[in-house]
């Protein structure tokens, strides 16, 4: 379980998160939604330790982050797979190499050890004939799809996913979803940004908006598309006319 307790980040002077406080349940898919610029990226970084916040504490199965070091702390980050935005591969290193760098990185397999995970993996996301493709030479689903094997190949509990399938045609999309939700079923927890509220309240099983700062609205899929708050109702709906300002976003 994550536990996000009273994170604050200021950037620049402005402040991005303001008191932040959400809990991750255990093995279930958790969706955060709201504006472009609110901070859900920022939010998933500090979750991971790449953003240090100016105040506030994750939990992660009882530890909390910012205190450990060392050997601890990879120990805890080990847990936790994350998809960046955009993918985020190493350009230089084939499809082949880029899953295989956490297991370079973190464990001692031998190379063939290390051959069968990642054509394992590979495989699962149906990438299995592009192993030795660059990043230049993938589509985008296809960038996607191997970050997704990379941040899988260490068998983490917890998979924090930034909108991994933003910008993808409406099957890939459907694919992506569904292989993420068949990840959940096997007991992974699932913290994932995502702007497609109709294909995320598929496999939902709570969502969180972020405004200003902090969750506005945490409820299941059912009950946030019923929600009674202005903000909540104006970005499900979609409309242009409503509380929601462009100071909101960015
Ligand atoms: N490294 C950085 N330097 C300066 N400002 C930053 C940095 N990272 C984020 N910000 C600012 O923090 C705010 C939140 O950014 P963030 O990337 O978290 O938004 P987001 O909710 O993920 O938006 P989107 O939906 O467009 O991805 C923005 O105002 C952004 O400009
Ligand atoms: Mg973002």
């Amino acid at each position: 379980m994550i536990e996000i307790v009273n994170l604050y980040k200021k950037i620049e002077r402005k402040i991005i998160l303001n008191g932040l406080n959400l809990r991750v349940r255990k093995g279930k898919i958790t969706i955060i939604t709201g504006l472009s610029g609110s901070g859900k990226s920022v939010l998933l970084k500090t979750i991971v330790g790449l953003i240090k916040p100016d105040s506030g504490k994750v939990i992660i199965d009882g530890k909390t982050i910012f205190d450990l070091k060392g050997s601890e702390l990879i120990k805890v980050r080990k847990k936790i797979g994350f998809l960046f935005q955009g993918g985020a591969l190493f350009d230089s290193l084939s499809v082949f190499n880029n899953v295989a760098f956490p297991l370079r990185e973190h464990t001692n397999l031998s190379e063939k050890q290390i051959e069968t995970k990642v054509l394992n993996e590979l495989r699962e996301v149906g990438l299995s004939d592009s192993a030795n493709k660059l990043p230049s030479e993938l589509s985008g689903g296809m960038i996607k799809r191997a970050a997704l094997a990379r941040a899988l190949i260490l068998k983490p509990s917890c998979l924090l996913l930034d909108e991994p399938a933003t910008g993808l045609d409406p099957v890939m999309t459907k694919i992506i979803y569904d292989m993420i939700d068949k990840i959940s079923q096997k007991g992974i927890t699932v913290l994932m940004i995502s702007h497609n509220l109709q294909e995320a309240s598929k496999i939902a099983d709570f969502f969180a908006m972020i405004c200003r700062g902090k969750i506005i609205e945490y409820n299941t899929p059912e009950k946030f598309f019923e929600s009674k708050n202005p903000i909540v109702r104006q970005f499900v709906s979609g409309q242009s006319e409503g509380p929601i300002g462009l100071d909101m976003g960015a």
